[in-house]
């Protein structure tokens, strides 16, 4: 049976935008996709730009959508969900998938998702929250174990400061909340108990009632080798997940999951799309880190090439809320990301003197510079992503700090990494720099690799198939 073909305006414009708009495309022969505001770079057959559609204004979304009569809107990039982008899209009746303004404070705001998780008995670490500087300090000062300082709002990845200790904990206080180095967000704080093991990003489709799961993934958040460095959101990801089995998909479905579902149920959210859980394998269980309201980048680069389901009929199945009949088809790969970033560059200043740029995560960043190699990548075993490249008179040029992914595709882990770095070895702009361990386990705490676990290739028992629910 041929699927009527499809109009969709997709609403982001990172590397996660261009691995939603490959899923589109790739899995259903007739769709089109409208990639708004996109990027003019991604060259994918049937994915259109549209810089007309803003992130930040809806209503250039719905002049868009009526104009050229889009089947659905699917909206992922967190800048227009916590500004009521789905909300002002339902309003004007257009069929949309993305949680509303409302849900968006799962991760607009850690203090609301920590309080909302408590409530519903889903595993998170020991917290508390304070409004001022003072009475968290005390706090702090009472505990006799390691602490998360975390600001409470939107902080492009760097407002959670892992403490070794006592001191570095207080001077986390101070910077967010008086210093104000991530403004606003420094209004409130939530201390929350530091965990160790390895982390592991979990991704399901929600319908407004019934979640469906994607394979988990391991992302490397720090921004240097050894997992040093700073907390950058994603230097590379691996996906199936090396330390998932059947045994903790039950336990994300029964522990994690299922509690999730119900809270946001119970809460009256209207949540439809992706939710992003991260979590921490700790000898204590699974236990929830955060929560994000759309997939997460460097996990979409691995995550989403390994789904083989039609991704327009379960958009589909999301505005009809039947996700809970679907189930999720997947290749057997190994995918291994690796992310380039803009790294740290010098030039001449106008008056003769030399200008460091400490490069991206680090501080500023210069952009502008051409792309060399794409053309030469390896499409059978490795897929390009494009997060902040941009087309300058005909040329693809950089535009942001993390500039593109390059996944590669093996039969197991180690051939996955190796396609991705003979691939990445190929590529190269100004001051590039990227990771040369992903694909190493660490634990979160340690910069040395694990001895004791093989990461496992093999599928997960029962696959990725939906919860049974009794
Ligand atoms: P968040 O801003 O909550 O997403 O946290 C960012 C990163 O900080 C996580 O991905 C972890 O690497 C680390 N992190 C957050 N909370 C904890 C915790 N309770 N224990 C250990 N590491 C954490
Ligand atoms: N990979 C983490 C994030 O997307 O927030």
């Amino acid at each position: 049976m041929t699927n009527p073909s499809r109009k969709v305006l997709l609403v982001d414009s990172t590397g996660r935008g261009h691995a939603l708009a490959n899923l589109f495309q790739r899995t259903d022969p007739a769709v089109q996709v409208f990639y708004g505001p996109g990027n003019s770079a991604v060259a994918e057959e049937r994915v259109y730009t549209v810089p007309e559609v803003s992130l930040t204004d809806p209503a250039s979304a719905v002049r868009f959508c009526q104009r050229q009569q889009i089947d659905f809107v699917f909206v992922s990039h967190i800048d227009a969900l916590s500004r009521g982008y789905v909300d002002f899209l339902n309003a004007s009746g257009i069929p949309t998938i993305g949680p509303d303004l409302a849900a968006a404070r799962l991760e607009k705001s850690k203090a609301f998702t920590k309080r909302m998780l408590k409530r519903h008995g889903v595993n998170t670490p020991r917290f508390e929250i304070f409004d001022r500087p003072g009475p968290a300090k005390k706090y702090i000062r009472e505990l006799d174990y390691q602490v998360v300082v975390k600001a409470d709002g939107l902080c492009e990845g760097n407002g959670a400061y892992v403490c070794d200790d006592q001191a570095s904990a207080l001077h986390a206080v101070d910077s967010i909340m008086l210093a104000r180095v991530h403004k606003d967000a420094g209004n409130c704080v939530v201390i929350e108990e530091r965990l160790f093991g390895v982390e592991i990003s979990i991704f399901a489709l929600f319908d407004g009632k019934d979640f469906l799961l994607f394979p988990p993934a391991l992302d490397y958040k720090r921004s240097d080798d050894g997992n040093t460095g700073v907390n950058c959101d994603g230097m590379g990801s691996l996906c199936p997940h090396p330390l998932v089995d059947g045994a903790i998909l039950r336990q994300v479905r029964t522990e994690i999951l299922e509690p999730l579902r119900v809270g946001i149920l119970r809460d009256g959210l209207n949540y439809t799309g992706f939710i992003y859980v991260g979590a921490m394998l700790s000898d204590d269980g699974i236990k929830v880190l955060e929560l994000n309201v759309r997939f997460g980048d460097s996990e979409a680069e691995v995550v989403l090439p390994k789904v083989q389901t039609n991704f327009v009929r379960l958009c589909e199945g999301v505005l009809h809320r039947t996700l809970g009949s679907v189930s999720l088809e997947t290749d057997a790969k190994c995918y291994c990301n690796v992310v380039a970033g803009q790294g740290a560059t010098t030039r001449l200043g106008e008056d003769g003197r030399e200008i460091r740029y400490p490069g991206w995560p680090y501080g500023d960043f210069e952009v502008g510079f051409p792309i060399f190699g794409l053309d030469a990548l390896d499409r059978d075993n490795s897929r390009l992503f494009l997060a902040n490249v941009c087309r300058n008179e005909g040329r693809l040029v950089t535009s942001g700090g993390r500039v593109l992914h390059v996944a590669g595709i093996g039969d197991n882990y180690a051939q996955a990494a190796h396609n991705a770095y003979i691939n990445m070895e190929k590529v190269s702009f100004r001051g590039m720099s990227y990771r040369s361990d992903i694909g190493v386990m660490y634990d979160s705490s340690d910069s040395r690799p694990r001895q004791d676990d093989v990461p496992r290739q093999e599928m997960p028992e029962g696959g990725y198939a939906p919860p049974t629910r009794g």
